[in-house]
């Protein structure tokens, strides 16, 4: 083997990949208790008797008593030698195998050990400084929490001191340099010392999975301003990356819900109550990754803000960012302007559970909010309430949903279901057949006797708007052609008839070097040849009047959207294959070479639309 391997490499290896991710891309596992169960891929068994301890790391079968890390598993699964299952994970999870990338690596993580100490001791510190501080346990005691749940969350504070906890690390023999990384100190303006970051707050450490202290968030005891403090981010504390509550998440739930909240309070009030499976996104915008997070601890994903106007904001914006990981988040929705601590302290459990069971899909929340927002009698405004409604519906995959919807509106403002579907569809597209197949080939389909046959294909409607004004661009003049030939082939547009006018006009101006344009008449009768043509959609292309300040601009953004899209369609493709492949029982070997080049390219593929985000 060609490859060096270091011992720092493997350590990076079984440090950042976690197992249960690894495993899941052969065996459909599941949760129970702290471990992961499934069918043994190593010996045929109908009872799951495969365990994978995620905490340590590693899987058992209790069948047929393989056993081993996650190299071990890609080992015996992939039958590849100890060396070349370390470059199959590398290249799977993008980890340099170059060594000198490596050896910072290891320093790094030296620098991430010191600070979980510091936050350890710190933690430890301001947990018993609060059982011996009156104010503090007061304002947790009439906010409802009993010692328990101080213990259970680690909860402390800090004093009405300056340098409390700056002279209690110190005194533990840590550095000035490795305290101020923690982020619970601050350097004095005159660079003439420290001082304590959280002084007379009560303390909420954030815990990781593994049970470690990453950052604290600080609250004041009364009325004053900022209310909350947070950990900056530091080497071991990245927020839009962290969701506070999840190391409890992560313990006791059986994975089935997950409640996304806005606050500490609320995580721990809900728990209180017997509510393990809140977390709270941590005083950050919710990000792309935490919507991953909440996907992977909750099969249903609940969002609870505040009922007040910022969090009817975040709650949209946070249902956009789920829906672009194919999440279906549902939206709990609290009377009154209460956040879920003043809701569950004021009407309990049952009536918490009550507003859980019926919690709105993204969709009927959505329309809920714009109902709110305009009164419904008067002419102007319920034009604006359909028109808003309808962009909605438009997004809907699903005619049958559409449908739902379009009659559910028909009869809320009493206009006609078909005025309401002209408004949902324009006069722009009749939706056709056969959503993206498996055996789908750049707008064909290989049917039974496996000939290869033209289909049409419903696309994401932004995808569609950009085809149509791309190809209608090109015919408008060469110099388009000539930015858009560069990154777009002619078989990169799947929509039926925007792929017939490209392929035209790829034949025109490469047939005519002299062609500046190509105009109706000669895209009409070269069309005449096709069939099936939606004429409707031809001359929709043909007269469309796009103006814009910076054309190649826009000419650039419409590529990108179409590239966005080909690779979520592969995406989707790839995921598929690999769950067929995964399904089948008695994989040979070509299967196996298959699978294991899939799960490469989906980690590509999943980092290329990371990308695109
Ligand atoms: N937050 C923050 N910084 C602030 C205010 C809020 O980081 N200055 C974050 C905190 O994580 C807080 C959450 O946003 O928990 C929600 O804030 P808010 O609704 O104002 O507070 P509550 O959660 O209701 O807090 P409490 O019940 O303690 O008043
Ligand atoms: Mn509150």
């Amino acid at each position: 083997m060609g490859y060096k391997i270091n011992d720092e490499l493997i350590e990076r290896i079984r440090d950042t990949i976690d197992i249960v991710d690894v495993v899941s891309r052969y065996v459909n596992l599941r949760k129970t208790g702290s471990n992961y169960v499934g069918l043994c891929p190593f010996h045929n068994e109908k009872t799951p008797s495969f365990t994978v301890s995620e905490t340590k790391n590693l899987f058992h079968c209790f069948g047929c008593g393989e056993g081993g890390d996650l190299i071990t598993f890609i080992m015996k699964k992939e039958n590849l030698s100890f060396v070349e299952s370390i470059k199959f994970l590398a290249d799977m999870y993008n980890i340099p195998v170059d060594i000198s990338d490596n050896s910072s690596y290891s320093e790094a993580k030296k620098e991430k050990e010191k600070i979980y100490k510091i936050n350890r001791e710190a933690g430890l510190f301001y947990f018993y400084n609060l059982r011996k501080s009156p104010k503090p346990l007061r304002y947790l005691k009439d906010r409802n929490i009993n010692e328990n749940i101080m213990t259970k969350f680690g909860l402390g504070y800090a004093s009405d001191s300056w340098n409390q906890i700056y002279n209690y690390l110190r005194s533990k023999g840590f550095e000035d340099k490795d305290i101020e990384k923690s982020g619970l100190i601050s350097r004095k303006k005159d660079n003439t010392g420290y001082y304590d970051k959280f002084v007379n707050r009560v303390i909420f450490p954030i815990i990781d999975i593994k049970d470690r202290i990453i950052g604290f968030g600080g609250r004041v005891l009364d009325d004053r301003k900022p209310k909350y403090l947070n950990s900056p981010d530091t080497p071991v504390f990245e927020k839009g990356k962290n969701l506070f509550g999840l190391n409890i998440v992560h313990k006791n739930s059986n994975r089935e819900k997950i409640i996304l909240v806005e606050g500490y309070m609320d995580v721990i009030s809900l728990y209180n109550y017997g509510i393990d499976y809140a977390v709270a996104s941590l005083g950050t915008a919710f990000t792309q990754y935490q919507a991953r997070l909440l996907k992977r601890y909750g099969k249903n994903i609940y969002i609870c803000y505040d009922s007040d106007d910022a969090g009817i904001k975040a709650t949209l914006k946070a249902l956009n960012i789920l829906e672009k990981e194919e999440a279906e988040p549902r939206v709990i929705m609290l009377p009154d302007n209460l956040d879920p601590d003043d809701f569950i302290k004021k009407y309990g459990l049952e009536e918490f559970k009550n507003l859980e069971s019926n919690a709105l899909s993204s969709i009927d929340y959505r329309i809920y909010i714009l109902r709110q927002k305009y009164s419904l009698n008067r002419a102007e405004e319920k034009i604006k309430f359909i028109k808003e409604v309808a962009a909605i519906i438009k997004a809907l995959k699903s005619p049958v949903e559409r449908e739902i919807y379009i009659n559910r509106i028909a009869s809320e403002t009493n206009i006609s279901k078909e005025a309401i579907e002209r408004e949902v569809l324009g006069n722009l597209y009749k939706p056709s057949i056969t959503i993206y197949k498996d055996k789908y080939i750049n707008g064909k389909i290989r049917n039974n006797k496996n000939e290869i046959t033209p289909v049409k294909t419903v696309l994401e409607s932004a995808h569609l708007t950009a085809e149509k004004n791309l190809v209608g661009l090109m015919m408008k003049s060469r110099s388009y052609y000539d930015m858009v030939k560069k990154h777009i082939n002619k078989e990169d547009f799947l929509n039926y008839e925007c792929k017939a006018i490209a392929d035209i006009i790829y034949n025109e101006y490469e047939n005519n070097p002299l062609l500046a344009k190509l105009d109706i008449q000669t895209l009409m009768s070269r069309l005449e040849k096709e069939d099936n043509i939606d004429f409707e959609i031809v001359k929709e292309v043909a007269e469309l009047d796009i103006v814009a300040e910076d054309m190649e601009k826009l000419i650039r953004d419409l590529i990108k959207t179409i590239n966005y899209f080909k690779l979520k369609m592969e995406r989707k493709l790839v995921a598929n294959r690999i769950k067929q492949l995964d399904y089948k029982k008695d994989k040979e070997k070509g299967d196996v070479e298959e699978l294991k080049r899939l799960c490469i390219r989906l980690t590509e593929l999943d980092k290329e639309l990371k990308l695109h985000i």
